[in-house]
């Protein structure tokens, strides 16, 4: 007797750009482990990135900035074990592509060997051209990440709306369009004007994914802990919460302790 196991259509770039050419949007979220990974590709995500974020969500630092490269390549083994169906999208940490394109190959390479990751993604636009088309020459999948870069913000000084004023606009299309160019394959758009997030994603054919960028990205993108309100006090207004975890674990692990304080855990039934 044979098994069939039941094929699994993988989301792949060229998955995503289809996905556009018919008009459907693409989802992305966040994971840093194998237990999360496991739970959004059970529940079909297109795109799980592991994102530098998980130096805030998962180290508690303040900026992405303190990851390192070994970590992030942690995550992303941990991640991409967990997969049967999604594109795996891993950040290149800050200080790993900057400035030097042999970096940014080293860099990707070991994410891709190591890790065994589908494609990365680094942030900026002109300043780093350089080091995405030699990691492109490599052939490993680029998404670019315009906007808010969180890696700069000691440029920027705070977290706020990027592009609002015309001048910075017309950079981040030009950017844009660049990115394009060069053979990114899809580009994430942080924090800017819903009506700018619309332009560039209807002059670009790539797929842009959108977090605080309005409803006309080509796919929108959360971070995971912040979506099941695992992270607490931290509140912007594209953020929709569709959980409260951090009650419900708490609430539960409050219950656990009672149980074993007075006595009740473990019961007649739990014991061998
Ligand atoms: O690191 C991250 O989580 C990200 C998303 C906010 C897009 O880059």
């Amino acid at each position: 007797m044979s098994i069939h196991k039941k094929e699994i259509k993988k989301i792949t770039t060229h998955v995503l750009h289809a996905m556009k050419l018919r008009g459907e949007k693409i989802s992305m979220l966040t994971a840093y482990d194998y237990s999360m990974a496991k739970i959004l590709d059970a529940a079909k995500i297109d795109v799980i990135l592991v994102g530098d974020s998980a130096s805030n969500v998962m180290a508690g630092h303040e900026t992405t900035l303190p990851i390192t490269l070994d970590q992030m390549i942690y995550h992303a083994q941990s991640v991409i074990r967990a997969i049967d169906r999604a594109l795996v999208v891993v950040d290149l940490p800050f200080g790993s592509y900057q400035g030097n394109p042999m970096k940014a190959l080293d860099s990707a390479i070991r994410i891709m060997k190591e890790a065994e990751a589908h494609s990365i993604k680094l942030e900026g636009g002109a300043e780093v051209v350089e080091s995405i088309q030699r990691i492109l020459s490599a052939g490993v999948p680029v998404m670019g990440h315009l906007g808010l870069t969180p890696q700069s913000i000691y440029k920027f000084g705070t977290y706020s709306v990027r592009a609002k004023e015309e001048a910075e606009a017309a950079k981040l299309i030009e950017d844009a369009k660049l990115l394009q160019e060069v053979g990114c394959f899809a580009l994430v758009l942080e924090k800017i004007p819903a009506k700018l997030g619309k332009i560039v994603s209807e002059e670009l054919d790539i797929p842009t994914i959108g977090i605080g960028a309005g409803p006309d990205t080509d796919g929108q993108v959360l971070v995971t802990h912040d979506l099941l309100g695992i992270t607490k006090d931290f509140h912007p207004r594209f953020l929709r919460r569709y959980a409260e975890l951090f009650q419900v674990i708490q609430g539960a692990v409050e219950n656990y302790i009672k149980d074993v304080k007075d006595r009740e855990f473990p019961n007649e039934k739990e014991l061998y």
